[in-house]
């Protein structure tokens, strides 16, 4: 039982044992059908000067057996209407978010008017405002319960109807948007400020996908002819001072939709695509039909004021919302368990877009990177779950990296096991399936086993918990010129879930000649027992393995390599993703040498020297690349145990100190190789900026003559963000004399953008000198906002990239402070927020022991669903 129970079971003794509040499990296996489904919803939304009133008439007609079940939240019901008549409270049950109407006939009409304020809704979920004072608007985020909170409906993913909605508003909103095609709009009868307009959706979607944005905003349109002839109207709206910066996303648009049409054969379906830009948000973007909703974050772009990384991240975003459209909206979840399905595959194919626009070595290790730093320690911890989920209570708590990444991950593997012609027809065969359900995973494997029925057993992957950590070892025999490779699995066993089994594991495997550095045969060894061997044969002399190219498993590698093969593998690999994973694995060997490994930095130096040059010629953003040093939070994911933040951020400087003196001679020649240039956004630019960036903190690092003057050279002719702000973030972090007054001057060219103004609190919040003073003046600077996710993340996230300093007492008071505070306003970035502590019990003490009684004393005060469930979660470690 819960600290929290037993308290309140002191005060009062006749507190039940399972208090009446305590949020309730839901389980996939109760999985019922719904027993009424809706063939129309229209609505009227009436926004006034403090509230809104919602009008709806459901068409209904049941399906089977059971009551009509409707689901609602904070909102004010003024009256409900069924077949004509009112309903008075004894015709219905009120509890617990739920209306219940038994014995409905079976069709029904329902009309239902209620009363919602948008004006105080700080959750950010459901119909509400942003912005302040005479700048404001109102937008929608339904996914995944919000509908609930606009008004009385089936808010579940396998209830889809045809909506059409009215808007109705002062005229100080000049924009009334939703789903679909405008159908009308005018001035109210009798009410000259007011004006309305009427949106309908002709195609069947599910609550989650509603959206309507009441505002004043500008518009950047564009148009798009699609494959099938169908002209498209394309339109971004952001507000005026900002609709400068919607190029970027337009075209990443207008690409996206080419590329669904080429490489899935999928083409838009209305005659009208909308984006709207709003600052306050708790996610990236939202896929609603017809009416994507973005953070600021991830849609704007202007080469002055984002950098080239999020810049890049726009594009892919832009694109991962419109491939929705088909993975997502015309074919839908069944059920929230079942979120991988629509998540796994769109990021997949947000993934393979953006493979396509830059070099796809460099693709794939920042999806990796990502992976092994979030999702396999989310994975190696208590909030560890299945890709797909079995229980929850609390839906939004589980838009997870496992969802996402791993999703993704699965549906690679699959991808790559059925070969590109054969996915194809898998993927064809899904849409022509199921187009207008809500289906599941198991679905979505049998559609793609249509040419072969292999893949089913990847079902696994999405049932059980846990990274599978694959070891492994060769033997050559020379007198039969056989090497055999042995490799074997095992992931741990996480509480609460069966026994793991054996998972299909696909290991792409090349072989090297050592004598000439080619490769003299590929293989795909399919791993799908315990243990297994693996012969090749006609191998003539001892080859160097090269495995799990291009990470073809998201699994944890353990081969027995000598440093020397990882260094050969450094300069021959052909795979550029393999050249960074062998430095990543001698990285870790040397930072790991406590534990005991003894690889010395020495091979590893070498071969960077003589792979630097002649790669930041051909590929700089891969020689970028492998000049990484895995974040402390990746490295610390892979510590069970006595994990100690000072002795992992010093051994990380030392070998960055290491690396940055053993080549110092080189710095000053690559950066004089890689000249400002006036701005291009082309893989070759970026690349050329990102490695000058890290070679300018190398140099720093070094204390290389003049590096100083380069960075004060460079942010004052920057011709960029990426350029300003990687000066000013190497010249914050070495603390050069002159730090704050490029901070000040930062601020002051940039004050009037809070994106920027977002990048100039996270540098100083993630400094590696950062200090929890620092936090807290940050926190309480007049531009902090408590009610802009944005601002909110670029101190809290980026203080907790420096452990250090977030497991500290001071660091924990702050960081849990925020939680608590946030924890009612809103309860989804506060539970977000929260899971990031997840690994409080891997600490050396005394810190686990501080983090833990923090963590008790937070669940003393918690009070939502989501903080609660992800607390339990936490202390179950
Ligand atoms: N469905 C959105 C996406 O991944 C994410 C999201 C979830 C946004 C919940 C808002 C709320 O594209
Ligand atoms: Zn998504």
């Amino acid at each position: 039982m819960s600290t929290a129970e037993t308290d309140a079971q002191i005060i009062n003794p006749d507190m039940p044992d399972v208090p009446p509040h305590a949020p309730s499990k839901i389980n996939l296996k109760d999985y019922k059908k719904p027993s009424f489904d809706v063939e129309t919803i229209d609505l009227d939304i009436k926004l006034f000067e403090t509230y809104a009133q919602i009008d709806s008439v459901l068409k209904m007609v049941r399906q089977t057996t059971g009551d009509l079940v409707l689901f609602g939240e904070d909102l004010e019901l003024l009256m409900v209407k069924m077949n004509g008549s009112q309903l008075g409270t004894e015709d219905y049950q009120q509890q617990a978010g739920k209306l219940t109407i038994s014995d409905a006939p079976n069709e029904v009409t329902l009309e239902i008017q209620v009363r919602i304020c948008p004006q105080t809704n700080t959750a950010l979920e459901g119909f509400y405002m942003a912005g302040s004072g005479d700048d404001t608007m109102f937008v929608t985020q339904c996914e995944p319960e919000g509908f609930r909170k606009i008004t009385f409906y089936p808010d579940r993913p396998d209830v889809l109807a045809i909506f059409t909605t009215r808007l109705e508003a002062d005229k100080r909103y000049p924009t009334l948007l939703a789903n679909g095609n405008l159908v009308e709009a005018g001035e109210v009868t009798d009410e000259p400020n007011r004006h309305y307009a009427i949106w309908h959706d002709p195609t069947n979607k599910p609550s989650y996908l509603f959206a309507c944005v009441v505002a004043d905003l500008d518009v950047l349109t564009d148009s798009y002819k699609t494959s099938e002839g169908r002209n498209v109207l394309l339109e971004i709206y952001a507000k005026s001072a900002d609709i400068d910066k919607c190029d970027v996303g337009m075209q990443a648009l207008k690409d996206a939709m080419k590329w669904d049409e080429v490489n899935y054969g999928r083409a838009y379906d209305l005659d009208r695509y909308m984006i709207v830009a709003v600052s306050q948000f708790n996610m990236g973007a939202m896929e609603n039909k017809g009416l994507n909703i973005f953070n600021t974050a991830c849609v704007l772009s202007s080469p002055e004021t984002t950098t080239d990384a999020r810049s890049f991240s726009v594009k892919a975003i832009i694109a991962h919302e419109y491939f929705h459209n088909w993975t997502g909206n015309r074919i839908t979840c069944r059920d929230w368990f079942q979120l991988c399905l629509k998540e796994g595959f769109t990021v997949y194919r947000d993934q393979s877009f953006s493979a396509d626009q830059q070099s796809s070595a460099v693709q794939r290790i920042d999806d990796v990177a990502t992976l092994r730093a979030h999702q396999f320690s989310e994975d190696a911890g208590p909030l560890a779950h299945p890709v797909r989920p079995e229980s929850f209570v609390e839906i939004n708590n589980f838009y997870t990296t496992t969802v996402y990444e791993k999703g993704a991950e699965i549906v690679r593997m699959i991808a790559n096991t059925l070969g590109q012609e054969d996915f194809r027809k898998g993927t064809d065969e899904y849409f022509r399936r199921y187009d207008g359900q809500a289906v599941t995973v198991e679905d979505f494997l049998s559609a793609l086993s249509i040419t072969d029925n292999k893949i089913e057993d990847f079902i696994d992957w999405y049932r059980q918990p846990g990274t599978p950590v694959v070891s492994g070892h060769q033997n050559y025999d020379s007198a039969t010129q056989t090497l055999t490779i042995t490799l074997s699995q095992q992931t741990r066993h996480v509480s609460g879930f069966d026994a793991p089994k054996p998972l299909p594991i696909p290991v792409a495997t090349a072989l090297f000649d050592k004598d000439s550095g080619n490769i003299i045969a590929e293989r795909m060894l399919l791993l799908d027992q315990a243990t297994q061997t693996f012969a090749c044969e006609d191998v003539a002399s001892e080859p160097v393995v090269s495995l799990l190219r291009d990470f073809s498993a998201p699994v944890q590698l353990n081969y027995d390599y000598q440093d020397e093969d990882l260094a050969f593998l450094l300069t021959h690999e052909t795979n550029g993703f393999n050249r960074w994973q062998v430095t990543q694995m001698l990285v870790n060997r040397i930072l790991l040498q406590g534990q005991g490994s003894k690889s010395s930095p020495d091979v590893y130096l070498q071969a960077l020297a003589q792979t630097l040059p002649r790669l930041a010629a051909d590929d700089a953003m891969l020689a970028a690349r492998l000049l990484d040093i895995p974040s402390a939070q990746e490295l610390a994911s892979a510590i069970n145990k006595n994990y100690d933040p000072e002795l992992i951020k010093a051994q990380r400087e030392a070998l960055y100190q290491q690396v940055a003196e053993a080549l110092k001679d080189q710095w000053a020649g690559l950066y004089e190789q890689l000249p400002m240039q006036s701005y291009e956004d082309s893989a070759d630019a970026r690349g050329t900026r990102a490695l000058r960036n890290v070679v300018l903190d190398m140099a720093l690092t070094a204390n290389v003559n003049g590096a100083v003057e380069w960075a004060e050279q460079q942010y004052n002719n920057a011709s960029c963000m990426t350029e300003r702000f990687g000066a000013l973030k190497a010249m914050v972090n070495h603390q050069v004399t002159n730090a704050d007054e490029y901070l000040a001057d930062f601020y002051e060219r940039f004050q009037e953008n809070d994106l920027v103004i977002d990048l100039w609190f996270s540098v100083q919040a993630s400094a590696d000198t950062v200090s929890t003073d620092v936090i807290q003046s940050l926190l309480e600077h007049q531009d902090f906002d408590w009610n802009t996710p944005n601002r909110v993340r670029s101190v809290i996230s980026a203080f907790s990239s420096q452990p250090t300093v977030l497991w500290t007492q001071e660091g924990l008071e702050i960081y849990t402070g925020v939680i608590k505070k946030l924890d009612d306003a809103n309860p989804v970035l506060a539970s977000r927020l929260l899971q990031t502590l997840a690994r409080w019990n891997t600490l050396v003490e005394p810190r686990r022991q501080m983090a833990h009684n923090k963590l008790l004393d937070l669940q003393k005060h918690a009070a939502s669903k989501h903080v609660i469930e992800s607390l339990e979660s936490v202390l179950k470690a």
